[in-house]
């Protein structure tokens, strides 16, 4: 019958396309492709509901709410592992295998991220999913087939042919963006955020409507089977690779180590990589790699002897919130900065930790005294996630937000719609400390020697209180300084003088107008080409260009018309300061008005060389596939960008093509 034969083939292909997607990265066919073959199985199967086969993807929108889990027995215990802290844990780990077998470890190890999200058993009966269950305490686990069905990564049924019986381990994980959006969610319902991606795949998962399930960004990674009997293989690095071919995703950082060096190498690796992974791991796990020697080294309570988990120093801790400072930003926002009892974290200590404002106060209900979750990621500055409410004493005390300005006493203001107070006061020494060390750094013309400290010792000092007295600085004040003398005074007047003639767009940046940023101030200047013009635009000339908004137009206009800036940029002016224009008039350069994404890894370019290449000719740089966005540029391994882009009918160029464009 024609709807089976049409049944069947579209459940076939969509498996292999999700397939694809999942577990090669390499989708073939666009998602919008992708859901019109969705659409026309789910019809069909609506009309002919007995056809619908048991591992179709339309499965996956989850099924009716369970009133409890079902609790089910590993068949195989589900075991943890050993952890160790440091290379010194590793090398011990190597030694008591030696010592155990009573030879060394020849044939090497796997060496895997490990993963921070939900250890997870996939029972494969005749090539279909049957069970899906959590680990449980690893010889009872609970069932949550229904919810695992929802999750895409995982597949229905395998994709080759398989041992009757299979038994699947891997971790269900949350990527971490995939978790900011959830919690954006969460908070604009109304409903708490969850604290970190495990917590919110672990509350995904154990959710009794698969429904819910299924709208949650979960992922799988495979890692592992139950009975290592049922496949074909004799290394664990060998098991990956028949896992990926029967259909699972695994970790792209996994690693075949010949030995306990390349093992520590591998994990320094893992370690420098972590944050900017898009998913949280949370160590790694080293595994005897030949799997008959894993059989001769067994089992000792409830960890394998033949493994063990490399932990990272942890990025999250527990201290005391002892009082919070409010600091005055270079906009005048005034930020609230907790002031903790010093915890480690991830090697650092950290005493204080950001709040990010009034409002964040008031949802997490902190107060002063308070037991605090605080937390680090990457090269973030640390926060303080919540308070840990059971550890209340009752002695706490509210968090009284200031009025006034801590810096200059000028009296805050804080508009209706904005999270954020600020001190009005553009004289504020708290703004102009902030705004200088701006000018100076890499956002603004990257002063070379005028790195934060020097600026606020310059600034301490007395012998530059704003940025027209960098020009003017007298060279006997600045080599007398605790620190200085005479080669570090010569090499900061030096890369002053530079200074004098920054490129416009740089300059623009450097000034620190709220809204202004790299991309804006580019834009101003290959729209008008001179500082003069920039100065006297109104908003209606403003708004023209494609890139500034109301917001950035208004602050713009504010800034310029405001007294103190036309006397400060006029001394520039008196001082030598010339902004130069690289660029041509606009709409000469071959990338005005165009707004270009990169994706994927480029192997010419650095991502830094390219922003810069497209800043150069005219073009304005975007982080993802908006309207605005005219050209994508894909690199290698390009994803989720590259089919957004080819469903939204925008250009694509390969890195070579881009290259040729800019060349003219
Ligand atoms: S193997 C004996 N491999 O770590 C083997 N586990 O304590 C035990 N985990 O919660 C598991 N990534 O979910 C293995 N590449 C990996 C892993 C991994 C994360 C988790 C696992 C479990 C814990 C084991």
């Amino acid at each position: 019958m024609e709807a089976a034969r049409r049944i069947a083939e579209l459940t076939r292909e969509l498996n292999e396309h999700a397939y694809r997607y999942y577990v090669l990265d390499d989708p073939l066919i666009s998602d919008g492709e992708y859901d019109r073959l969705f659409q026309e199985l789910l019809k069909l199967e609506e009309a002919y509901p007995n056809l619908a086969a048991a591992d179709s993807p339309t499965r996956r929108v989850g099924g009716a709410p369970l009133d409890k889990f079902a609790q089910v027995e590993h068949r195989l215990p589900m075991l943890s592992l050993e952890n160790g802290f440091s290379d010194q844990d590793l090398r011990g780990f190597s030694l008591r295998l030696e010592r155990f077998l009573n030879e060394p470890v020849t044939t090497g190890f796997s060496a895997e991220p490990k993963l921070d999200g939900l250890a997870v058993e996939l029972v494969y009966q005749q090539g279909r999913l049957s069970t899906g269950s959590t680990r449980g305490d690893g010889l009872v686990g609970e069932d949550i087939s229904a919810q695992l069905q929802t999750v895409k990564a995982i597949p229905l049924s395998l994709l080759q042919d398989a041992a009757e019986l299979l038994e699947v381990r891997g971790e269900v994980y949350m990527e971490k963006q995939g978790f900011a959006e959830l919690n954006n969610g969460q908070v604009a319902r109304g409903l708490p955020p969850f604290a970190n991606p495990r917590n919110a795949a672990a509350g995904s998962l154990r959710q009794l409507d698969p429904s819910v399930t299924a709208q949650r960004p979960l992922k799988f990674f495979a890692y592992g089977v139950g009975d290592l009997q049922a496949t074909p293989c004799s290394r664990q690095s060998e098991l990956l690779d028949y896992l990926r071919t029967i259909g699972f995703p695994t970790c792209p950082h996994n690693a075949f180590c010949r030995d306990i060096d390349a093992v520590i190498n591998h994990y320094n690796r893992l370690a420098s990589m972590r944050h900017d992974l898009p998913y949280e791991i949370d160590g790694m796990v080293v595994k005897v790699d030949e799997l008959q020697l894993q059989g001769r080294l067994g089992v000792k309570s409830r960890a394998p002897r033949w493994a063990i988990a490399r932990k990272f120093p942890a990025t999250q801790g527990t201290t005391i919130l002892r009082g919070v400072d409010f600091q005055v930003g270079r906009t005048g926002a005034i930020t609230p900065v907790a002031l903790l009892d010093p915890v480690n974290l991830d090697g650092a200590t950290v005493s204080r930790a950001t709040l990010h404002n009034q409002d964040e106060i008031a949802r997490k209900d902190l107060r002063i005294g308070d037991a605090v979750l605080v937390q680090r990621a990457g090269d973030v500055i640390p926060e303080v996630v919540k308070p840990i409410v059971d550890k209340r004493a009752g002695t706490e005390t509210p968090i009284i937000l200031p009025t006034r300005c801590p810096a200059c006493d000028s009296e805050l203001v804080k508009p209706e719609d904005e999270a954020v107070t600020r001190c009005p006061n553009m004289q504020c020494p708290a703004q102009l400390l902030r705004g200088l060390v701006h000018y100076c750094s890499k956002a603004g013309l990257d002063i070379e020697g005028l790195g934060k400290r020097n600026v606020e010792q310059l600034f301490e000092e007395g012998i530059v209180r704003e940025i027209g007295d960098l020009y003017t600085m007298d060279r006997e004040a600045v080599k007398n300084l605790e620190g200085w003398g005479d080669k570090s005074a010569d090499k900061v007047l030096a890369a002053i003088e530079q200074a004098r003639t920054p490129p416009l767009a740089d300059f623009i940046a450097a000034l620190g107008i709220r809204f202004i940023g790299e991309n804006s101030a580019a834009l101003l200047e290959s729209h008008f080409g001179s500082l003069e013009k920039i100065a006297a635009a109104d908003a209606e000339e403003l708004l023209e260009i494609d890139g500034i908004g109301d917001q950035a137009a208004r602050s713009l206009v504010d800034y310029f018309s405001n007294e103190r800036v036309a006397a400060m940029l006029d001394r520039l002016r008196r001082s030598g300061v010339s902004p130069v224009t690289a660029h041509k008039a606009a709409g000469d350069l071959v990338l005005s008005g165009a707004t270009l994404v990169f994706t994927g890894s480029l192997s010419k370019l650095s991502r830094d060389e390219a922003k810069k290449l497209v800043k150069d000719h005219g073009g304005t740089i975007a982080s993802s596939v908006t309207q605005k966005v005219t050209h994508v540029v894909a690199g290698e391994k390009a994803g989720s960008k590259l089919s957004k882009a080819r469903e939204a009918g925008k250009t694509i160029l390969t890195e070579e093509e881009f290259l040729d464009l800019i060349a003219g």
